[in-house]
């Protein structure tokens, strides 16, 4: 089931035609499905059933509360990267017994606050940062559960900036430096060795990279288990890729029927922190055409959202597809570079689209429920997107569009 469709000319969410979505809510607009979302997470629970698992929906991806409340109710767990994604979870009512803490600089107080909501589990990517953890936990008389993040040094293939598994990145240790470390993290009175775990990168398209990490970790997890230190779970991470084009990335159920055939008789729970395979095709981006303007080099429509609402485009040269919420035959054929308001050549949503346009139609932009309104700003000064949630026949405005004077909130001029 597909949950964006066209019936007679019209784009339809589920049941709603996003043109009155739009007439409703205004433009920019995100809307998600909540079908699609579930379809998502039900794809990862079905293939891994039987196999004790916890997945953990990385927040990043897509932090709107609908989202995270439709994800919880269906028994999703979480991967945070800070104290705001922490919160987010425990007020969609997500359970912090089933949420993972990643990331390369927490602080001391984050640490206290997860520790004092009970996380399952802190991710720790180097010594300083374990250290740290001891000393926070020490003082709150508690019993730090933790992974250690290895960097198996495969290369995900993919964008360099999403590339997180090579040797050269920030994250993680070393498989060398990870033993050593585990070594430590056995004698720390307030630290409990509980699982092992990776991140190679996003967007992955290939099956190879996240089967080669693996096998690194499985000989990691022999190694430590020959010292006595049992590695309870492995998590394996998010990355894998989705369909933005014509890239053919494994289904959900391949993926995971590799990792557990890599994984033969071995009974380890898996953990696993999906973010834009969940996310990404369960949500567009409506916008309006304000003008078309021909210069002799270009044709361009001129959209009001722009590299603030979505910043994938002018970030990672990500194509993403674009196409009129209603299929005519009018307007005018070009090859269309679809470019937003902001103040900078590089705020472009897609360039060289053969389509046909008018003014004042409203487009879709495919595949950005992930990392679309997450990574928004305030740039130019331009109130962010409104986001509403489509279930069946019913939508929902799951966020205001912010406004102007809501901008100026937290600044105040100079005294006199
Ligand atoms: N776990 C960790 C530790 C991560 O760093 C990430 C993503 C994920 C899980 C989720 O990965 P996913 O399943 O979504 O690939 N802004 C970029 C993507 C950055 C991903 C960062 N980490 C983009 O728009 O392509």
């Amino acid at each position: 089931m597909n949950s964006f469709s066209y019936r007679d000319g019209a784009l339809f969410a589920e049941e709603v035609a996003v043109d009155a979505i739009a007439e409703q809510y205004g433009s920019p607009c995100y809307v998600y499905s909540r079908a699609a979302l579930e379809q998502a997470l039900s794809a990862y629970q079905n293939a891994l059933e039987g196999c004790p698992h916890l997945i953990c929906y990385a927040v990043k991806a897509n932090s709107n509360l609908a989202v995270l409340d439709v994800l919880a109710r269906r028994g999703a767990g979480f991967d945070i990267v800070s104290q705001g994604e922490l919160e987010r979870v425990l007020a969609a009512g997500g359970d912090p017994a089933r949420t993972v803490f990643s990331g390369v600089a927490k602080t001391p107080a984050e640490m206290a606050r997860a520790l004092e909501v009970g996380i399952h589990c802190f991710n720790v990517e180097s010594a300083a940062e374990l250290e740290v953890l001891n000393r926070v936990a020490g003082s709150r008389n508690q019993c730090a559960p933790v992974s250690i993040r290895v960097n198996p040094d495969v290369d995900a293939r993919t964008h360099p900036y999403i590339s997180t598994g090579l040797r050269e990145n920030k994250f993680g240790l070393g498989v060398a430096e990870a033993l050593p470390l585990y070594r430590q993290a056995a004698m720390l009175p307030h630290i409990e060795v509980l699982g092992l775990d990776c991140h190679i990168g996003s967007q992955l398209t290939e099956l190879s990279p996240f089967i080669d990490a693996l096998r690194r970790l499985l000989r990691l997890v022999d190694e430590l288990a020959a010292e006595g230190i049992a590695i309870r779970h492995l998590d394996l991470g998010g990355g894998l890729g989705v369909r933005y084009r014509d890239e053919t990335p494994p289904a959900i159920e391949d993926y995971i029927a590799a990792i557990r055939a890599e994984l033969g008789e071995r009974e380890l729970p898996l953990v696993f922190e999906p973010g834009r395979s969940i996310a990404a095709n369960a949500g567009l981006l409506l916008t309006r055409v304000e003008y078309l303007k021909q210069t002799p080099e270009h044709h361009f429509a001129l959209v009001d959202a722009g590299m603030n609402d979505m910043i994938r485009p002018a970030l990672y040269q990500a194509w993403l597809d674009i196409q009129p919420t209603r299929r005519h035959r009018e307007g005018r054929q070009a090859l269309w570079d679809i470019v937003g308001p902001v103040c900078e050549t590089g705020d472009f949503l897609g360039k060289q689209r053969e389509l046909s346009l008018q003014q004042g139609e409203l487009l879709a932009i495919f595949g950005a429920g992930a990392y679309g309104f997450s990574m928004s700003s305030n740039y130019n000064s331009r109130p962010r997107a409104a986001e509403v949630m489509v279930d069946g026949d019913r939508v929902h405005l799951v966020r205001e569009r912010e406004t102007i004077a809501g901008l100026m909130d937290l600044e105040q001029r100079l005294p006199h």
